[in-house]
């Protein structure tokens, strides 16, 4: 295909997450423009709702109006759905409140792993009941907390925030390590509300003051994890250019920028601007041939939910690549080590993992093939970029998936494309 014109990606979801939960805490209302309407936002706006905030309608293109309030003890479960980022950091947020709640989620998030966030909450003194071991439904009662240091063994910006959320809702000091730095949509949040947050020799740390979070308002830049994907179907193209407007360009977000100027491809950015203590701008993208690239394991924490639509690249490019210790892919929405490779080997690609590794080998032949995304979003618009190929017959399981965070993706994807071959075949 060829791609023209501009994009506009939703709402960038980590921080769409991060604003409702801090409104919910402050003092007074909150207007956020441009909040991802997609399910995992709405999960997170419906539970803060059952805990007492008041959050007007989460819609497409939106004004959403947020009020905080003293929370209290939910009627029923809380029910994640598919977000792993509701159920932590949430988690987090009830540890600093003396209420008991439970909370599940569909049976994607109830194989994903929890105690990365409850083993340091409970050494906070939340109480924390578990039913299944390492996974939801979990019950907590947060309450008086103790001041937190905390060395994480993963490089996870959901088990960073959480512990930062239950320090802000506790009152009390937090500091955290982790063995790469994660985004900090939650530090930059923070000091955007006027809180105290730190970072030195590595480690992020609260600490309390007196006063208590206002009102704010932001603007939700567009979501450079989205933008990815249109990025990558105007990287396969014939030709043309495409403009993705008003993206997200914070450093801990942009590894994916990075490898693919390794791998030969240009995004420029132009029209730098900032919304809400981030950086933003509109990316201008041309077709390239790819080369292959090894990723390393410091740069997976600021690209790790661009893995997939990477491999995808790079079964079209020149050679291989490999992505270092991507063993955290494996507790994402789905095994998306094992099943973004065997997805290339079932269109014909060449591509496995190697232990912790990704490996994948490209090649011109066009994929042909049925691809399970085992309802995970982004496997579905990964493989639809695959899709859009000269010659390629790619059929998903299923396309519902990408309602989770980007829930406009096939009409964009349309809209950008001209010619035969736009989209997937489903
Ligand atoms: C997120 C952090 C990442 C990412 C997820 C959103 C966040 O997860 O994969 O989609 O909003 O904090 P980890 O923190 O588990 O790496």
């Amino acid at each position: 295909m060829k791609v023209r014109g501009s994009v506009r990606v939703p709402g960038d979801k980590s921080i769409s997450h991060r604003a409702l939960l801090l409104a919910a805490l402050a003092r007074g209302t909150s207007v956020i423009e441009g909040l991802l309407p997609g399910e995992d936002v709405k999960s997170t706006a419906r539970i803060l709702r059952a805990l007492g905030a008041g959050i007007s309608p989460v819609r497409a293109a939106g004004i959403t109006r947020a009020t905080g309030a003293r929370l209290t003890a939910p009627a029923e479960t809380l029910h994640c759905g598919n977000s792993g980022t509701t159920a932590r950091l949430m988690l987090g947020l009830l540890a600093g409140h003396p209420f008991a709640a439970r909370l599940t989620g569909d049976a994607s998030l109830r194989r994903r792993p929890m105690r990365r966030v409850t083993e340091p909450l409970r050494t906070m003194g939340a109480r924390i009941t578990e039913e299944h071991g390492d996974a939801l439904p979990v019950s907590i009662r947060g309450g008086r907390l103790r001041p937190l240091t905390y060395d994480s063994p993963v490089a996870s910006a959901q088990v960073k925030s959480a512990l930062l959320l239950a320090g802000l809702a506790g009152k009390v000091a937090v500091t955290v390590r982790e063995p790469h730095r994660s985004r900090d949509h939650t530090e930059r949040m923070f000091v955007h509300l006027g809180l105290e947050v730190r970072e030195r020799d590595g480690a992020v740390s609260y600490q309390p003051s007196a006063v208590s979070p206002q009102g704010f308002q932001l603007t939700v830049p567009g979501d450079i994890s989205s933008a990815a994907f249109v990025i990558a179907a105007a990287l396969l193209a014939e030709g043309g250019d495409l403009v993705v407007e008003g993206v997200g360009v914070n450093p801990t977000r942009t590894g994916a920028l990075v490898v693919l100027e390794r791998m030969g491809a240009r995004v420029e950015r132009v029209n730098l601007t900032a919304a809400g203590g981030e950086p933003v701008a509109d990316l201008l993208v041309r077709p390239a041939p790819l080369r292959g690239t090894e990723v390393r394991p410091e740069e997976i924490p600021s690209l790790v939910d661009e893995v997939p639509v990477l491999a995808v690249l790079a079964s079209r490019a020149e050679g291989e690549t490999v992505f270092r210790e991507v063993g955290e892919l494996r507790v994402k929405e789905s095994n998306r080590l094992e099943l973004v490779a065997a997805n290339l080997r079932a269109l014909g690609g060449e591509a496995e993992a190697r232990g912790n590794d990704l490996w994948v080998r490209g090649t011109q032949r066009p994929p042909r093939g049925r691809v399970e995304t085992a309802g995970d979003h982004r496997m579905a618009m990964a493989f639809a970029v695959l899709g859009t190929v000269r010659g390629a017959a790619v059929r998903l399981s299923e396309r519902r998936s990408v309602a989770i965070s980007y829930p406009g993706f096939f009409s964009d994807l349309r809209s950008m494309g001209s010619g035969r071959g736009a989209g997937a075949e489903t």
